[in-house]
């Protein structure tokens, strides 16, 4: 059994097998309606708890889905509807889950319930968004800029705006991949400098770069998510349009990568804010593969965690 906390504490061949299975499972439903059960039906008689303590689209559809498609059941449950949101210890809320489910995915807000859920749970454990981190969908845009332009190792990401839980997650999966990392914004929104040292330690090329188009020259993927997260005040929000404006994602921005770049958002988008509509719909776009992928990397997570 395992767990799927986060990409820096995976095993790195262990991830690189998770996204090539992934890619062959994808393949093996070409062109197959949405709900054709997967061959092999890998989570046959398995019961999965999805946990929501924030909203969510494509991480509880992706989630469900991939769980139907191979064969098993889910149980959507929102946190606030649980005793977990009116007290009841994290701990015995893992205990308790473990006598009835397979498998919990928890999407919450401090990295601590995760942690405790995995602790106290006899089942795996698959973080689904928390304040800090997001590792599933790094799985998703790994695969993703894969399935596009070859092997991740050795190219230039660029992450442009907040230094939130998602850049957290792409940070990891540099030092686990080996790519490069330059992250472009304003001081007050840097990565986490504990991230930014492991990856560093792992050999990463980190580079802090404050000028959006110094920082995406020679790009082969820009990345961009929302100013404010789920987990911001949004009081924050004028504050942070001012500060992040100059790092937005357009069509002048795009043209300083690389020709054959990428562009990728983890989404939901806010359209004019941090990116424009011509980039979201535009040529170099993947953001409704990465979408996609969210399914077919989560089911190989699965599939890891229970060893089915
Ligand atoms: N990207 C992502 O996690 O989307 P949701 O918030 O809709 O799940
Ligand atoms: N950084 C965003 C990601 C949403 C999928 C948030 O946490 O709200």
């Amino acid at each position: 059994m395992n767990h799927f906390l986060d990409i820096h504490t995976t095993d790195a061949d262990d991830l690189r097998g998770m996204i090539d299975q992934a890619q062959v499972m994808k393949e093996a439903r070409k062109g197959l309606p949405k709900g054709t059960p997967d061959a092999d039906q890998p989570l046959k008689n398995h019961i999965v708890a999805l946990i929501f303590e924030k909203p969510s689209t494509r991480t509880r559809v992706s989630f469900d889905v991939g769980v139907r498609q191979m064969g098993g059941e889910t149980l959507v449950l929102s946190g606030a509807d649980m005793q977990l949101g009116h007290g009841e210890s994290i701990a015995d809320t893992a205990r308790v889950l473990s006598r009835y489910v397979d498998m919990i995915m928890i999407r919450t807000f401090e990295e601590s319930v995760l942690q405790e859920l995995a602790e106290y749970a006899d089942v795996p454990v698959i973080n689904g968004l928390t304040n800090r981190t997001h590792p599933c969908q790094i799985m998703a845009d790994v695969m993703t800029f894969e399935e596009h332009n070859g092997p991740i190792k050795g190219k230039k990401v660029v992450w442009t705006g907040d230094g939130n839980n998602v850049c957290a997650s792409f940070l990891h999966a540099a030092g686990q991949f080996g790519f490069d990392f330059t992250f472009a914004g304003p001081p007050s929104l840097d990565p986490e400098p504990e991230f930014v040292d492991l990856a560093r330690s792992k050999g990463v090329n980190v580079v802090i770069e404050r000028d959006a188009e110094k920082a995406v020259q020679g790009a082969d993927l820009v990345v961009a998510d929302t100013w404010v997260s789920m987990h911001d005040s949004q009081s924050t929000r004028q504050r942070r349009h001012n500060l992040l404006k100059p790092y937005q994602v357009n069509d002048h921005l795009m043209e300083q990568a690389k020709d054959d770049a990428l562009f990728m958002h983890c989404l939901p988008a806010h359209r004019e804010e941090e990116v424009t509509s011509s980039v979201m719909d535009g040529e170099k776009s993947v953001i409704f593969d990465e979408a996609e992928n969210r399914l077919h990397a989560q089911k190989a997570v699965m599939r890891w965690c229970l060893g089915v």
